[in-house]
Parts: C-alpha cells; sequence; structure tokens
C-alpha cells in the first residue's frame, strides 16, 4: 500500500531522541536538551517588526517563484560583500528554508543512478535526499584528527562518470569544524559541481569562512536564516544556482511549493540590512559557550582532537563508552535526563560519537554535563 521510496526514507534520528525526550517531558520529567539544531535566541527585534509590518501592509499573497526581487538583491549584495561574489539576482531562489531549497537542487541535477559526494559524518539529511530522488550518495570518510576536514586526495578516489557533485559543508554540522581555503580550493578545481551547505556562515569563531563562490561558479550555494537570525520557525532558505538550472528549478518550484511565504520573505530583507548587531552579540554567547562546553567535555573524558570553531556543535567521540552511539544516547536520555545525538545519525563513520548542541544557555549546559557526569560514575 505504501509506496516504496516512502518506506525506504531513513528517519532523522535527532528527532527520534527529541520526541521520546518530549514524552519524557510530559510525564513530568525534566530534561536538558543538547541535542536539538535550533537557536535557543528569540529572532532579532527587527526581523519580527518587520514581519509585523508586512502583515500590516497587507503583504500576504503569493510573491514571484524565484521570491521578492527585493530580497535577492539583498542576497547578492551580501555575496558580494562579504565574498566579493558576483552574482545576479536571477541565479537566485527564495525556498521555504534550506530543506527545501536542497530537494529543487537535487530534482533538477540528478538522473536516476547519478552519484553525489557527501562526506561520513555529514548532516543526516543529505543523503535522505539524493536517494529519494534516485540518486546515490557516495561516501568519503573524514576523520577526527584532521578536524573532520576532506582530504581532497579522497574526494578524486571517488570521482566516476557518474559523480554529478561534491556536497561540502563548512562550518559543518555534525562537527563544528570549517574546511581550510586550500582544501576548499583544492575540491574546486575536479570537475562535478559543487554544491555548498553555508547555512552556518556567520557562526565562526576562529578562522575564516570561505564561500565556494570565491572559488568556482561551477557550484550550487544552499543558504537560510534559521541558524545565524535565529529563524527556523520562518522557514526561510535560497538556492544560488548557475543561469541554466534556474529555469527548470522555477518550474519545480512552482508545481510544488508556488513560492516561499511573503511574510518570512520580508522579514528575511531586515535580518540581512538590520540585524548585523544581534547577530554579533548571539554570536559572542555562542562563542563563550563553546569554549566552555569544550572545556567541560574534555574533562568528563570525551574525546576531542581538533577544536570546532563553529556552527554549535562539538562531536565528541564517545567510543571510550561504547561503540552503539544510539543505545548510549537513549541511555544517557533515561538516566541521566540530557538529550543528546548519536553520531550514527550523520553516517557510519560516526559511530562511537555523541554530538552536542551548544544552542542552550550556559546555565543549561552546565546542569547538563555535571548530569551525564554524575551518570558517568554511577
Ligand atoms: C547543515 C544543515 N543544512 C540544512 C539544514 C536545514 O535548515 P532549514 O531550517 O533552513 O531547512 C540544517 C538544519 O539543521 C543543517 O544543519
Amino acid at each position: 500500500m505504501i509506496a516504496q521510496r516512502a518506506q525506504e526514507i531513513a528517519p532523522f534520528i535527532v528527532m527520534d531522541v527529541l520526541e521520546r525526550a518530549h514524552a519524557m517531558e510530559r510525564a513530568g520529567t525534566h530534561v536538558i536538551h543538547l541535542e536539538v539544531g535550533e537557536p535557543d535566541f528569540d529572532t532579532p527585534p527587527c526581523v519580527k517588526e518587520a514581519a509585523c509590518r508586512a502583515l500590516e501592509k497587507g503583504h500576504t499573497h503569493y510573491t514571484h517563484s524565484l521570491g521578492n526581487l527585493d530580497l535577492r538583491e539583498a542576497i547578492c549584495r551580501h555575496y558580494f560583500e562579504r565574498y566579493g561574489a558576483a552574482i545576479h539576482p536571477d541565479q537566485v531562489v527564495i525556498t521555504s528554508g534550506t530543506s527545501p531549497a536542497m530537494f529543487l537542487l537535487f530534482a533538477a541535477l540528478l538522473e536516476v543512478g547519478d552519484e553525489v559526494i557527501v562526506s561520513d559524518p555529514r548532516y543526516a539529511c543529505y543523503s535522505n535526499f539524493i536517494k529519494f530522488l534516485q540518486g546515490v550518495p557516495v561516501t568519503v570518510p573524514v576523520y577526527e584528527e584532521d578536524g573532520f576536514q576532506y582530504r581532497p586526495e579522497a574526494i578524486q578516489d571517488k570521482i566516476t562518470a557518474r559523480t554529478k557533485a561534491i556536497f561540502i559543508n563548512s562550518p559543518s554540522n555534525p562537527t563544528g569544524n570549517l574546511l581550510s581555503e586550500s582544501r576548499m580550493r583544492a575540491i574546486a578545481e575536479f570537475s562535478p559541481y559543487i554544491i555548498s551547505d553555508e547555512i552556518y556562515h556567520g557562526l565562526v569563531y576562529e578562522g575564516q569562512e570561505h564561500s565556494i563562490l570565491e572559488f568556482t561558479d561551477h557550484a550550487f550555494v544552499l543558504n537560510g536564516f534559521s541558524k545565524l537570525y535565529a529563524m527556523t520557525g520562518f522557514r526561510l532558505g535560497y538556492l544560488i544556482a548557475p543561469q541554466p538550472f534556474i529555469r527548470p528549478i522555477q518550474k519545480i518550484q512552482q508545481n510544488f511549493f508556488i513560492c516561499a511565504s511573503s511574510i518570512a520573505q520580508m522579514a528575511g530583507i531586515a535580518a540581512l540590512e538590520e540585524a548585523a548587531e544581534d547577530v554579533a552579540r548571539m554570536k559572542a554567547i555562542y562563542d563563550e559557550r563553546r569554549q566552555f562546553i569544550v572545556k567541560r567535555l574534555r574533562e568528563l573524558g570525551f574525546g576531542i582532537t581538533v577544536e570546532p570553531t563553529g556552527a554549535f556543535y562539538v562531536f565528541a567521540n564517545a567510543k571510550h563508552l561504547s561503540n552503539d552511539s544510539y543505545r548510549l544516547a537513549f541511555d544517557i536520555l533515561e538516566k541521566a535526563h540530557v538529550g543528546v545525538t548519536p553520531g550514527i545519525d550523520f553516517g557510519d563513520n560516526g559511530e562511537g560519537y555523541l554530538r552536542f548542541s551548544y544552542a542552550n544557555s550556559i546555565e543549561n549546559i552546565a546542569e547538563g554535563l555535571n548530569r551525564i557526569e554524575r551518570y558517568l560514575v554511577s
């Protein structure tokens, strides 16, 4: 009765952890959430005000299927000012979050059996999207001692006649690490398209992130407002694509989604143009939490070889505790009442790790880690 593709798509395990945590909370247990990849901050006031203004002024209708032109122009200015990348508004498609942008991209790019190279570990949904659209994710393991960065030569070994694209994500979920400029430059030289998920750009505490568009225009950029601007519920993202892909992507958008929310798009303009101070404030607080959580996790015996410098995650080695990260995460949840994400959610090479998110207050992080400390000695 149920279509095979719907039966086959893998669950997003972190959501299983979260749903179990919510069930425990409903039963009266106090749970500390270090599993969710969602900013705990309120959306900046200037963004909320822009959304209210959009409502009051009657911007409550469909927009152009590619998105509001003012927003697309603001994105082009942002990419030019920040990275020196000259893109045209006609190369930008506004979507209801980065996730639908990924769907549009793979729907427009992949023939049945086309391969996309992804790192292992990586954001869980990448390979699920690729498989759902009948492509084949080809994994390249990345290692803790390398800061979980790709080795370009390892990518080269996996390129075949079917390789359509190489997927990069810097700063990365789940590892919080950045891809170095030299490795990114080397990867940009390969002939398949590069797909760069830049959703954690702006959340970098040491060093500097680079857009793939600094190195090549044979590339697609995925980006969105969920993380940097604490706008997850607005559902707003975008795709920057080479010109020939725009019309096909637009047709898919028209059929599947029509357009992104008109109100969210007005809010997105304010985010890009007015929220710099709010972003700086949130970033400074994330950095403080980052330093705290890394130090505390190391004290508790978790392995962190290369300190994460971006996003809001620590991918900690827990192999001394278990090689079954799924069971370990659920055991920590049941016994210590702390939600953490099992490394296996991010690929086979993530097994034995736990992802800790520091998108939570320093008080909650401290309490969560105290609980884990008690769990470890019990
Ligand atoms: C690396 C990465 N890409 C994309 C997304 C999806 O974000 P959005 O809320 O824009 O759909 C997430 C969300 O956690 C993410 O971590």
